[in-house]
Order: structure tokens, then sequence, then C-alpha cells
């Protein structure tokens, strides 16, 4: 067969060139305190080689994340193993984001609010840019490579960290820019009192903590009556310390790819919609 030829921006819109192979692509997953990416494999949903991380810039403009994306993409590019020259790149960001456009900044910088940040990143990096919420990638990830693999029916993936983030899934499906950290429990948003940095801030114990998790997702079992939740974050890892205080019907596990899923599913959601992946 013979070899196809190098992808670029322009070659994206040729039908014909459109493989669905899984080629690796880079994710870069814009956090409150790190912007990390990686280069993945799509069809194993882990990185080839190590993570690049750089601390946020503080302010958190629109201008100086873009710069320092550009400079992971740079740094990832010049590996051996870097996915072909032009070939689109997948981004999240902790907000809504609706067809390329931030309309909800409650942990970041205000002045990303309305800012198209799919035009800002593509212009910014001359190659194709795909922008998804930060925990509806971590959710298209744990459904493909994770704890959701092969679980039908509705997965809700919630994202503790410095809000509270969520994914929702159905048959495998991502139902995009769910915001179930939002939902209003016992009158207070409920990732200012759930997320783990709620917890540390208000210097709550474990047990104490548990009690609360246990409050706001009995509150999301009950509106939505899911299979499985996959809980993801830093302090999933301390799940021993939480899960028992949780009484729920649905059964709850915590999420596998750990801290690469907001790579991964940002990798896997570029290469779903350019059609380089099914
Ligand atoms: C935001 C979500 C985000 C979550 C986790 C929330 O405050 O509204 O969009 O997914 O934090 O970063």
């Amino acid at each position: 067969m013979p070899t196809p030829p190098a992808m670029n921006g322009n070659d994206l819109t040729k039908k014909d060139e459109k493989t669905h192979n899984n080629a690796p692509l880079i994710g870069i997953d814009i956090g409150g305190t790190g912007i990390k990416g990686g280069i993945v494999d799509l069809k194993k949903g882990k990185l080839l080689g190590d993570r690049c991380r750089i601390p946020t810039p503080q302010p958190a403009t629109p201008e100086a994340i873009a710069d320092v994306v550009a400079q992971i993409v740079e740094e990832l590019s010049a590996r051996p193993e870097a996915p072909a020259e032009g070939s689109p790149i997948g981004v999240t960001f902790p907000g809504i984001i609706q067809h390329g456009v931030v309309h909800s900044a409650a942990n970041v910088d205000k002045s990303w609010l309305e800012t198209d940040i799919d035009a800002v990143l593509t212009e910014r990096l001359g190659r194709p840019v795909e922008v998804i919420n930060d925990a509806d990638a971590a959710g298209l990830a744990e459904a493909r490579y994770g704890a959701g693999e092969g679980v039908d029916g509705t997965v809700l993936v919630i994202t503790l960290g410095t809000g509270i983030g969520s994914a929702f899934i159905f048959n495998g499906q991502l139902v995009p820019n769910a915001e179930l950290g939002h939902l209003e429990v016992d009158g207070h948003d409920a990732e200012t009192k759930a997320s783990a940095v709620a917890r540390e801030r208000d210097e709550l114990s474990w047990d104490e903590y548990g009690v609360l998790l246990n409050r706001y997702l009995q509150h999301v079992e009950f509106l939505f009556s899911p299979e499985l939740f996959i809980i993801g974050g830093g302090i999933s890892k301390r799940s021993d310390e939480y899960f028992p205080h949780l009484e729920l019907r649905t059964k709850i596990v915590t999420a596998e790819l750990k801290n690469d899923a907001g790579i991964v599913g940002a990798a896997l959601e570029v290469a779903l919609h350019h059609k380089l992946a099914k």
C-alpha cells in the first residue's frame, strides 16, 4: 500500500484522506494550576512518552494561555513519536464550550467569557483545534478506555477538584456540557461545598466530607438514575476515606485514567471530530 501523504490542515478537508486509523494525536488539558499535554495513542488510550506540564500563567488570560499551549505543542512536536505535522489538536477547558466559544468561567479568568477559544488557538497554533469541556474530555476517555468501557445506559463521571465537573455519557455517547457541579443542593451551588478544594478550604475531615459528598451524589442519583458513577480528580485516589459514607443504589468506582484522562479525552474528541478515529 502506498504511504498516505503527510497531513496538514487543508488535507483534512479532503474526505479520501480521513482514515479512521486511530493514529496518535496531541491532547492538551488546560487547568487552573497547570497546563498539561501529551501524545496520545488512540488505540490504547494511553500516552506515548511523558506528559509535558507548565504552570498556568497568572493572570490566565486567553493570550497568556495560548502562548503556553503553543509552547507545549512545540515541545511535543519535536519528539520522534510526534503526530504528522499539521495534524489537529484536542484541547480541554474548565468551562462550558459550545461551538468553540467559552460560556462560563467559574474558576478561571473572567476574560475568557464569550471568547472563541477554538479560533484563538487555531490562529495561534496554525493548525486545526477542537476544544471540549475538561470533565467531558475525562468522561469520553473513561467511557472508551477506562471504568466506563462497555457500560450501557447512563454513566456519570464526576470530577472533584477546584470545582466539580461532570460528564453525562449515554450508551457510550457524550451529552456535552452537563455542568452537574452547579446543581443547587441545600441552597448552595454544589461545587462550593463538595469539591476537593471546598474540603480543604473548610478544613473538613474525610468523614465530614463523605457526608457532604453523599448528599450531593444522592441528589444527582435521584435526578438521573445512572447505571454507574465514576469519580475522578486528584482526590479519587483517597476514595477509601470517603466512599464508606456513600449510601447510593448506584454502583460507584474511581476513574482509571487518573491524571491523563483530560489529555486522552481531548485527543479522542478531535480525532472523532475529524473522523480520524471511530
Ligand atoms: C465548571 C465546569 C468544569 C468544572 C471542573 C466547574 O466550575 O463550571 O465547566 O468542568 O468546574 O473544572
